[in-house]
């Protein structure tokens, strides 16, 4: 039998009571007894060839008056330094299916053009290849996290990529990647065998694409100390039978992860998404019932997975996902969206989603880092916004390589028109020091909430935290006014014997410390 890890702590939850005398109220039950990590990498990002999210984005213009190494912007560098961005996904995407990697190396005057047929049909110069990611990568101190072409490459080219990414042998491809400035091998380990290989990666059927990516990871072989994670091309939302069949034909030993791509859509309708700044309560509700729909995907296939690798040796990848709204006006083709305090709390829902699903969900990957999609930076030219998505990776790092700690919630419904979705969201881990943090979002844009905590089997003295919210859902921050939504030192929290209560602002994201 499973065991119920809060039956140890003879907990009784006191269920809407006590703490306020006032306003709505809930409980939060935390548990130390778990043997998972968070893995930090749950906390990774994206960079595709898209837009301006490599070119315009990380990658600039040689005569831009900014910090730059080669072309790359160190404010930039800077900034995802400091949330501690744990790996970059590149260079699609779509883009990855027809992406050839020999036309990004060697001297860029000599380097191919292409045409960026999936994003705008804009002209690809091939000046940010395989080194300059590397490159980027080293500067960010992340992981490279890369995904090969299996929609129009061959076999061949992607073995041969890893080759020259992480041999040290005499043969030719290596010789190559010494002249082209780099002696050491780079040790890329985690290696995405396509990209959503149902659509754009090559409208495949999940028998054949099981099949091919057998062919194809046969061949990407692994070298000293670069054993490769292979990912495979994983379901498109809720496609439980995608994740059926490749669980099924592909063995764990030749599979380290399975992605999964889904996006929020504010109306649900991918024709007519909506506005990222001008939507009304209606709207933020769907949207938020809509990004809540990751708990019951990840939990389904979850469970498929559990049938075929109980031991949970296959990690479920989810490398795609963020809010995707209709584009700036002026932006078709290159999903350049603003980032609303509505954004904030989609990201500090889904990651406590990741988090408690932390023994399957190891990997994932926001869509995208810079200037695309639900971006953590917008820039315009020099010009450079945090927006509130970033903030809350940077509350949410402490709990990158913690314990996770089992919850237990019971809270007060957000009800809109009929319809109801749970007012709060949380999760919890512990860090080496012993250190506990918890997260916890109200999506309740009216109430404050009050939440008693029981921690009976954590010592613990004080308590301290951040707060992330704004007057309305659709604040922003701008190029004007960077600085409107931004983090604050939160002072609701208090201890009350060895119970801990949070009067949870409307429409919130605290993380809060305890030690
Ligand atoms: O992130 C934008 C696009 O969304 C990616 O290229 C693709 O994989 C997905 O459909």
């Amino acid at each position: 039998m499973k065991k119920n890890p809060f039956l140890h702590l003879g907990v009784i939850a006191l269920s809407l009571l006590s703490s306020a005398s006032f306003g709505q109220t809930g409980t939060l039950n935390i548990s130390t007894d778990s043997k998972t990590t968070i893995s930090k990498h749950i906390y990774g990002q994206f960079a595709e060839h898209l837009g301006r999210g490599i070119y315009g984005g990380f990658w600039v213009d040689k005569t831009l008056p900014v910090k730059k190494q080669d072309r790359i912007r160190l404010d930039i560098v800077d900034a995802l330094k400091k949330i501690k961005i744990p790996n970059l996904r590149w260079p699609g995407g779509c883009f990855a299916d027809e992406y050839h990697w020999r036309d990004g190396i060697g001297p860029a005057t000599a380097r191919p053009r292409m045409v960026n047929t999936n994003w705008g049909g804009v002209t690809e110069d091939n000046s940010f290849g395989t080194h300059e990611f590397l490159e980027l990568c080293d500067l960010l101190g992340c992981e490279p996290y890369i995904a090969g072409n299996v929609g129009s490459g061959t076999v061949d080219e992607m073995s041969k990529w890893i080759e020259y990414l992480n041999s040290n042998s005499s043969s030719t491809v290596v010789q190559e990647r010494k002249k082209n400035g780099h002696p050491a091998p780079y040790k890329v380990t985690f290696w995405g065998v396509g990209n959503e290989s149902w659509g754009c990666g090559g409208n495949m059927t999940p028998e054949y694409y099981s099949d091919l990516f057998k062919r194809y990871a046969s061949f990407a072989k692994d070298y000293p100390g670069a054993k490769l994670n292979k990912i495979a091309s994983g379901p498109n939302a809720d496609d439980y039978r995608w994740t059926e069949v490749c669980m099924k034909n592909i063995s764990s030993g030749m599979m380290a992860g399975l992605s999964l791509h889904y996006y929020t859509i504010p109306t649900g309708n991918w024709g007519k998404k909506g506005s990222a700044t001008n939507f009304d309560e209606k709207e933020y509700f769907s949207t938020m019932v809509n990004c809540l729909k990751m708990e019951e995907l990840v939990t389904k296939h979850s469970a498929i997975m559990d049938k075929y690798d109980p031991d949970k040796k296959v990690a479920l990848v989810v490398d795609e996902w963020g809010i995707w709204t209709d584009p700036e006006p002026g932006n078709w083709g290159v999903l350049y969206q603003q980032n609303s305090l509505r954004d904030a709390l989609i990201a500090g829902t889904t990651l406590n989603i990741f988090n408690n699903h932390s023994d399957r969900v190891r990997m994932a990957a926001l869509a995208q880092a810079i200037n695309v999609l639900q971006a953590l930076i917008l820039t315009d030219k020099e010009k450079m916004v945090l927006t509130p998505t970033y903030h809350v990776f940077d509350m949410y790092k402490v709990h990158q390589d913690a314990k996770y700690l089992p919850i237990k919630l019971s809270v007060p419904d957000y009800e809109v028109d009929g319809k109801k979705i749970e007012a709060v969201n949380a999760s919890a881990s512990q860090d080496a020091a012993g250190k506990v943090h918890i997260s916890l979002v109200n999506l309740d844009p009216h109430n404050t909430i009050t939440i008693t905590t029981n921690l009976s089997d954590i010592k613990w003295q004080t308590v301290s935290g951040q707060v992330l919210t704004s007057a309305k859902l659709t604040d922003i921050n701008t190029f004007k006014d960077a600085n409107k939504i931004h983090l604050n030192a939160f002072t609701g929290a208090k201890k009350d014997g060895d119970k801990l209560v949070v009067n949870l602002p409307a429409k919130s994201i605290v993380t809060l410390e305890l030690k």
